[in-house]
């Protein structure tokens, strides 16, 4: 070995004996922790092995205590659904247990206010996903956006603001795979149904929320044109479409404002558009938030 990988291996094996030494990382409480020492040894230990035949060694070792940290995960995982489908597990008491697992500080996510994932996403992709990622089976049309999940951040802000009733109905307009609907169902119990375009989602996210043994929530595989969105009371949107689709959606939800008073919520780019609307009454605190890509406006019909 050359001097300078002598350096980096000590450097490295001390890196890792922290981590295995860190007894905090093994107790199921602390995912915060542990899925940030996981991200360490990913991108700060063996990609900086990769590619050093002389450090292989050193790279099995890592690998072999990141397995360790994510077994400690799948555990937990698993304990969580199985607790989940039963019902025992749901509500207040599952957000309660949830922010344990981040140092009881939820909040601090809920006030980050940069885009992106962060460890909530980590967290709830492994409470929920248990599937491969589907491929789309239908070509979109030209205003329709590409599937990109919310933020976990944003849906637990959504849930927040919305202070469901136990009778509102929730619809996630381009619901893609189907995790702001199976959040808001698990974490209100609110009847919540999603509307997607493409039919591969719509099963993902069928089989995700059956798989939880959630019953009140519906995926339905339709032009959101043409949805029948009668029963609703929150709507949310994560940019879905833009131009001309987004305007007709947009008035049909206005049609409904008429007839019951309604709240919209979205994010994205789209926000910029529904904060036009001359039916809502913007609920946004942020005066600049309608003209920031990102953030979330809540609205509320005049009707
Ligand atoms: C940005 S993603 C948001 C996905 C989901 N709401 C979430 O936050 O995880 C937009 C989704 O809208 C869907 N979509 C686009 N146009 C649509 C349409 N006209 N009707 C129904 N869904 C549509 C896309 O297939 C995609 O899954």
């Amino acid at each position: 070995m050359t001097s300078s990988d002598n350096k980096l291996y000590a450097e490295l094996l001390d890196d890792i004996k922290a981590i295995v030494n860190d007894e905090r990382l093994y107790h199921e409480k602390n995912f915060n922790l542990r899925a940030q020492a996981i991200d360490d040894i990913e991108f700060h230990i063996i990609d900086r092995i990769d590619g050093i035949n002389e450090l292989a060694t050193l790279k099995q070792y890592a690998e072999k205590v990141k397995h360790d940290l994510e077994a400690v995960n799948t555990q937990m995982f698993w304990q969580l659904r199985a607790k989940i489908s039963t019902g025992e597990l749901r509500g207040q008491l599952l957000l309660n247990q949830i922010s344990e697992y981040f140092d009881n500080d939820l909040n601090s996510f809920l006030l980050e206010d940069k885009p992106g994932y962060d460890n909530l996403d980590v967290f709830f992709n492994g409470l929920l996903i248990d599937q491969s990622l589907p491929d789309e089976t239908i070509v979109r049309e030209p205003e329709m956006v590409f599937y990109q999940k919310t933020p976990t951040r944003i849906i637990l802000e959504l849930i927040k603001r919305a202070d469901f009733k136990s009778t509102d109905v929730f619809f996630d307009i381009g619901s893609g795979l189907g995790q702001v609907s199976i959040l808001v169902n698990l974490l209100t119990g609110v009847t919540a149904k999603g509307i997607e375009f493409e039919p591969a989602f719509c099963s993902y996210a069928d089989t995700c929320a059956a798989s939880l043994n959630l019953t009140n929530i519906e995926f339905i595989n339709t032009d959101a044109s043409d949805a029948d969105y009668s029963t609703g009371a929150v709507f949310f949107m994560y940019t879905p479409f833009e131009g001309k689709m987004l305007q007709d959606v947009l008035q049909k939800l206005s049609r409904e404002a008429k007839k019951r008073m309604i709240r919209v919520f979205s994010y994205g780019p789209c926000t910029v558009e529904v904060g036009k609307q001359g039916w809502l009454i913007n609920n946004c605190e942020d005066q600049d938030c309608l003209s920031k890509f990102g953030k979330f406006v809540t609205s509320q019909s005049l009707a």
